[in-house]
């Protein structure tokens, strides 16, 4: 299995309107077969996006609910026929309850998305792990969106998440992510027992996303 590289462009300015397709683009066009590289796009052009990319493309966010008198939710259903392979549930800048975290997983599952449940510690992990997402996301929120990376500032916990889970639910493989942006990162994410990692700004904001990825990924 292919370490998963997924690329959160979260709702960046840099990402507003077309330039998220731009981005998309340019990502799907670097060629890196050790590595799975998918996006999260801004929700609304998750359509558009998924359309004319063939890299895998994962919802930021989904609610457990289905057809019917939902306002302004974001079903499974339609994420999955907008051509989504995977979501992206409880980030930390869109926290859900823990039961709520539960009906998604279902909700996901029977649609066959690939869920990515993010948690931001130990303790979230083990009641996570329970619901036996495909992926389970460690982000310590201090972290996001900073300097320093998860694999240098907590590389002790990074190996106490892949025990857990190994332990809790053993076939959900552990990402990491927060303050990922360099290869050293992702080498040191892999070697710690990670099979693969969230980047949120160094991608969405990157001055020359293909040379990004390329330097990311060798
Ligand atoms: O979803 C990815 C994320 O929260 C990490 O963000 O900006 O630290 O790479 P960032």
């Amino acid at each position: 299995m292919k370490p998963l590289i997924l690329l959160n462009f979260k709702t960046y300015k840099e990402v507003s309107g077309d330039k998220a397709l731009v981005l998309a683009k340019k990502i799907s066009q670097v060629s890196k077969p050790d590595y799975t590289v998918a996006i999260a796009p801004p929700l609304l052009l998750l359509k558009q996006i998924a359309q004319k990319v063939k890299i895998p493309v994962y919802s930021q966010h989904v609610d457990y609910k289905d057809y019917g008198a939902n306002t302004g939710r974001i079903l499974p259903a339609e994420v999955k026929a907008l051509g989504c392979m995977g979501v992206i549930i409880n980030h930390s800048e869109h926290r859900l309850p823990i039961a709520v975290i539960e009906k998604t997983v279902i909700a996901c599952k029977k649609k066959k998305l690939k869920t990515v449940v993010c948690a931001q510690s130990l303790g979230v992990i083990k009641k996570v792990a329970q619901f036996k997402s495909d992926y389970i996301a460690y982000e310590p929120p201090a972290l996001i969106g900073g300097a320093i990376s998860i694999t240098e500032a907590q590389p002790g916990i990074i190996v106490k998440a892949v025990d857990l889970v190994k332990k809790l639910s053993p076939r959900t493989k552990l990402l990491v992510g927060a303050g990922v942006k360099k290869a050293e990162d992702v080498g040191q994410a892999l070697a710690l027992g990670a099979k693969g990692v969230l980047i949120g700004s160094a991608a969405a904001k990157a001055k020359d996303p293909k040379k990004f990825l390329k330097e990311l990924l060798i």
